[in-house]
């Protein structure tokens, strides 16, 4: 009996979320965090283990797809093909979101640092990125689950998208934003990286994904000298998912969040895409 386990990570989005849904590019990185499925041609034992937390803008849905798109392909016998593992895995991403632009499927196969964009539904392009620098550590803060799902947060801003000119510029300042990271990534300007994050985070405000209590916790990182921003599709009402939080001095960052009670993690940016962890 053929048995595999393969794993796929969760990402973060340093800019371009939203925007990326209307054919602006995004930077994506995958993440030290995994998704795992075992089992073996039976499929009724197949096991699923993951520490990507779910609905919080780290791609848990994506990671799921990818996994579960590999494991049909090994399975299956054929080779290992990483195009047909995002393609499939897209498939099932639209079936869950609607309208996804397909940034964390493919950031979820191929990991490291992705410059994406969906020029339209049959041309999507990336580039992997070669980063230039060694990044800032950077840390995870979750500022609570959204109450709504990805697909309610997409088809709002398309609402107002549709409805309000002004969501169009601000999608074209977002874009402006991830190509300031892009060109920090390559070491081709040295803006601050906390700078970058809180620009990116007001942008998002703007465009209304970020949640009363969220912004209140961010205003409160950014009072004592950090920076951080929503990583995703944020979330209205309540939470807004995932925070990618940056401070110069790490030990001020850890004490802010133990005294107020809040989880706190560090995360790595560009680790591995899909991979068989283990086969027979
Ligand atoms: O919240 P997540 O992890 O599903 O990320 C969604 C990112 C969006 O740009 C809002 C949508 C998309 O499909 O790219």
């Amino acid at each position: 009996m053929r048995t595999v386990k393969v794993s796929a990570p969760g990402k973060i989005i340093l800019s371009g979320e939203h925007a990326v849904v209307y054919g602006h590019p995004a930077i994506l990185a995958a993440v030290n965090f995994r998704l795992s499925i075992t089992g073996d041609k039976t499929g009724k034992k197949a096991q699923i283990v993951s520490n990507v937390p779910i609905g919080s803008g780290m791609g848990s849905s994506a990671a799921y797809a990818v996994a579960t798109s590999a494991y049909k392909l090994f399975l299956s016998g054929r080779s290992w093909n990483l195009a047909e593992i995002s393609k499939e895995a897209y498939k099932l991403e639209k079936r869950h979101h609607g309208n996804p632009s397909g940034g964390d499927n493919t950031v979820s196969t191929y990991g490291g640092f992705l410059w994406y964009r969906k020029e339209a539904e049959s041309l999507k392009t990336f580039t992997r990125l070669s980063i230039k620098r060694k990044l800032p550590k950077v840390f995870l803060i979750n500022s609570g689950r959204p109450k709504e799902t990805t697909k309610e947060m997409v088809s709002w801003v398309s609402q107002r998208y549709a409805t309000k000119p002004r969501i169009r510029s601000l999608l074209f300042d977002i874009e402006k934003t991830t190509r300031s990271f892009l060109r920090f990534l390559l070491k081709e300007e040295n803006p601050p990286f906390g700078e970058l994050l809180t620009e990116n985070e007001k942008l998002l405000e703007k465009l209304g994904v970020v949640s009363p209590g969220t912004k209140a916790l961010v205003g409160q990182i950014e009072k004592m000298g950090g920076a951080a921003k929503i990583s995703g599709a944020g979330g209205r009402t309540q939470g807004s998912g995932i925070l990618l939080v940056y401070h110069p001095d790490t030990q001020k960052l850890l004490a802010f969040a133990q005294k107020l009670n809040l989880k706190i993690f560090r995360v790595k940016l560009g680790e591995e895409g899909v991979r068989i962890e283990k086969k027979s």
